[in-house]
């Protein structure tokens, strides 16, 4: 297995035609999902005692599996949020693989992190944040709001007043589903503002103001979205700043799905109150045009998230020690062994500069304003709410939750497109509608009325 010989030269060669025929491809398929028993019996078994060749498998994988997925980066992929990696970044990411690096430590992985680092620092620099702010990249927006959630759990109870609270935190409806989910895996409760719109500092004050003596012993957070998953909407961050600040809690903005936009100049003044963060959440794999995974985590001081996340044992001390000269990046998150999943990203920012990011973000805004102006000048559907970022909730009149469903299915059969519903609530009704989230500046005005005109 670990030999070369003539088999893994050619082998080589084949994964190299078909990754520069997928990087250079414009018009590949919407793919589509099959049963695992239906892919099962299109490939047979494919792990057996003596192997069935990396030929034969390659075969299978281009033509069976590779088209039961739906690609990310499909101009009409316009699901949850899509990504769209550049393709120096998808380059680098085989670099990434083929350079065998240890993500963990600076004494194992100078070089890479070294790179990330640059990335990061540029990250760093959109959010305005102080001096001696830093973060590190993460699996993802999921990864990365624990590992400042824990982060700030710790630092608060470092405090003995609350060593056996559990703590609290509060956010909004509005926020993604992994703080739930986080929060669970913390152990700490959650309190939800029950509205989709903009979190204010106002809402925050009341809420507050309505806890009981020991909910407010045990609030230790707040949790502001910097671009909701669902509809694009950016917290009041000052508002909700002002009162984390008189309140003394740790305040996190996930921006997994926002941050992007930070470099963009016509929403920048949105998130406006984002550098008084404690700690945010950006994927670069969502509007910074990464290949999967990576996320990252940014803290205004680094190190209470050290204190939390830093490993100890006796195999570890070596890393730590003088010796290693370095920034190591799993003291700042969750996970030890890690890949340089930055690295992509720093490549295709040195190849490109960081005004190619501005204009593609820039175009992912315009696209939104763009939908929205052809859904009021189409008389089958409505805006729900205005375009915000790059998210558009609009309804076809007259239509059934099932109605949405059913369009959903025919177009990605149709291996045109994958345009999902979504749920908004309003006042106690949630109504289904559908969704675009625009990532991929190919996506041009040309696909955004042939798929309005499939709902006709
Ligand atoms: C606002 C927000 N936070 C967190 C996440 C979770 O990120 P990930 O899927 O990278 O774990 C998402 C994903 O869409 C998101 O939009």
């Amino acid at each position: 297995m670990h030999k070369i010989d003539i088999e893994l030269i050619e082998m080589t060669m084949d994964v190299m035609k078909y990754a520069i025929d997928r990087i250079s491809h414009t018009k590949q398929k919407v793919g589509k999902p099959r049963k695992a028993e239906e892919l099962k019996a299109l490939v047979g078994d494919t792990i057996t005692k003596d192997g069935i060749g990396g030929e034969y498998a390659f075969n299978l994988w281009k033509q069976h599996l590779a088209k039961a997925n739906v690609p990310v980066d499909h101009p009409r992929n316009l699901a949850f949020v899509p990504a769209a990696p550049t393709r120096a970044a998808i380059m680098f990411d085989l670099v990434t693989s083929a350079s065998s690096i240890h993500g963990a430590y600076w004494m194992e992985g100078a070089g890479g992190i070294f790179c990330e680092n640059e990335a990061m620092e540029w990250i760093v620099s959109l959010t305005g944040l102080p001096k001696g702010a830093f973060g590190v990249f993460t699996s993802g927006g999921t990864a990365a709001n624990l590992s400042a959630i824990v982060t700030a759990r710790e630092h608060w109870r470092e405090d003995d007043t609350y060593k056996r609270e559990k703590g609290l935190i509060i956010t909004s409806i509005g926020a993604h589903s992994s703080i739930k989910a986080m929060a669970k895996v913390a152990d700490v409760d959650i309190l939800l503002v029950d509205s989709e719109e903009k979190l204010t500092g106002k809402d925050l004050r009341e809420t507050i103001n309505n806890l009981t003596f020991h909910q407010r012993k045990r609030l230790f957070a707040v949790v502001a979205t910097g671009g909701t998953t669902n509809a694009g909407i950016i917290d009041d961050l000052e508002g909700i700043a002002k009162v984390c600040d008189a309140e003394k809690i740790w305040f996190h903005v996930d921006a997994a799905y926002g941050g992007g936009a930070l470099v963009a100049d016509s929403v920048r003044h949105l998130f406006n109150g984002i550098e008084r963060a404690d700690s945010i959440t950006i994927d670069p794999h969502k509007w910074m045009f990464s290949p999967y995974d990576c996320g990252a985590v940014i803290y205004r001081r680094p190190e209470f998230a050290k204190k939390a996340h830093s490993q100890q044992g006796s195999y570890l001390d070596i890393f730590k020690d003088e010796g290693a000269h370095g920034f190591n990046p799993t003291d700042y998150q969750i996970q030890l062994t890690r890949r340089v999943r930055g690295l992509p990203l720093w490549f295709s920012l040195a190849t490109h500069g960081t005004d190619r990011y501005k204009e593609a973000v820039e175009r992912g805004i315009e696209l939104a304003q763009i939908a929205g102006k052809m859904i009021e000048d189409n008389p089958n559907v409505e805006l729900v709410r205005e375009p915000s970022l790059s998210c558009v909730l609009f309804r076809r009149k007259g239509w059934q939750p099932e109605d949405y469903t059913n369009w959903t299915y025919e177009n990605h059969d149709k291996g045109f497109a994958l345009v999902t519903p979504t749920k908004w609530k309003r006042g106690d009704v949630f109504e289904t509608v559908s969704r675009f989230c625009f990532i991929n500046p190919d996506t041009t005005e040309e696909d955004i009325k042939m798929i309005l005109d499939t709902m006709a």
